[in-house]
């Protein structure tokens, strides 16, 4: 063989070992492609549910970092917690079929034309309570049965989702907290949807109607929701305490054929309160359904569930940056009643970026 000859086999035989080589790159590079774009394909399979639920939740009794209890694992995951939410079915929580209709009815007159006399039939269903002539708490049937069961739904929806559930504070741990912004709460939009609609047509109106000295436009515009569960396995009772609120609602989630003894919920007027730090005990009627608004400035109690189960749904309404008004408003600057109940006095805090009570 020539030379020339030889030299052209040999650049054949470079041009093809090059081809060749190229080819194997290349055929190596679509299987590693390929196998990269399988495990992406794998990974993207894993619905954010099932994430949520193999998350490893910090036990609901662990108290690293005091008030800031592993708010990492809740930051670092809130987002696929909340995705998870998303993936499931989720009910219709309208107020119409929940909220007993007499008192539905009397606040939608209210809010359509507020007048004295509109407000007056609406207060006309709430029962002073708590140290009388204070004041200071007010007790009204606010759902139906099958608006407590409607509710109830959904919150054992919640909870048994196997969704990680962050504690509402550090006296309530088996609770849960509802609101779409927090990491770690429950964000099912029923529930959700609910409260702002609870808040927005009920709380709000009627909270400044009847805490008119304390309460003005901006004083009621965050809100804080969550539940608790009184029982043998949970929380059992709740210490004497004020909140951290101007209004609270507290809701009693449980149904009428569900009993419990033990967990009587007291109040205590400030006022009589001695220098040893007690004072009268003023107990509380409290029917399944029933609704009892207070100024979140008052002590109150609960007392141990000795057998049964309790379940209530909290809502505190404050001002922005979790400001809490104490003092009396003077009689010119107290809130009008078109201002008590008045479409326009629908602040809607449902943002983004609300403030939030230290978790
Ligand atoms: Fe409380």
């Amino acid at each position: 063989m020539h030379d020339a000859q030889l030299r052209m086999l040999s650049t054949y035989n470079v041009v093809f070992a090059s081809v060749r080589g190229c080819a194997q790159r290349s055929a190596l590079l679509l299987i590693l492609f390929l196998l990269a774009h399988v495990a992406i394909g794998k990974a993207d399979a894993v619905s954010a549910l099932e994430r949520a639920r193999s998350l490893d939740m910090p036990a609901a009794t662990a108290t690293v970092n005091a008030e800031f209890e592993h708010a990492d694992f809740w930051e670092t995951n809130g987002h696929t917690i909340r995705e998870a939410w998303l993936e499931l079915d989720q009910a219709n929580l309208a107020l119409a079929d929940i909220v007993d209709p007499s008192l539905l009815e009397s606040i939608e007159a209210a809010r359509d034309n507020p007048t004295l006399a509109n407000e007056e039939n609406v207060l006309s269903s709430f029962i002073e309570t708590g140290p009388p002539g204070k004041g200071l708490a007010y007790t009204s049937r606010l759902l139906t049965s099958e608006g407590i069961r409607a509710l109830r739904s959904e919150l054992d929806k919640a909870t048994s989702s196997g969704i990680p559930l962050r504690r509402p504070n550090a006296m309530n741990r088996y609770g849960c907290i509802i609101d779409k912004d927090v990491d770690g709460a429950v964000s099912l939009s029923s529930l959700t949807s609910f409260v702002e609609d609870l808040i927005d047509g009920i709380a709000r109106p009627v909270g400044r109607a009847l805490f008119n000295h304390t309460v003005g436009t901006e004083d009621d515009k965050e809100h804080f929701a969550h539940t608790i569960r009184y029982n043998a396995e949970g929380d059992m009772e709740l210490k004497e305490h004020r909140d951290a609120s101007v209004v609270t609602l507290n809701i009693n989630l449980n149904l009428p054929e569900e009993s419990y003894d033990g967990s009587s919920l007291y109040l205590l007027d400030e006022e009589d309160i001695g220098s040893d730090g007690t004072g009268t005990r003023h107990f509380l009627e409290f029917e399944p359904g029933a609704l009892l608004i207070h100024r979140g400035s008052v002590r109150h109690a609960v007392l141990p569930i000795s057998s049964g189960s309790r379940q209530n749904l909290i809502i505190w309404l404050f001002g922005e940056d979790g400001q809490v008004r104490v003092a009396p408003y003077n009689e010119k600057d107290r809130l009008t009643v078109e201002q008590r109940w008045g479409k326009e006095m629908e602040n809607n805090d449902h943002d983004d970026d609300k403030w939030k009570p230290e978790l």
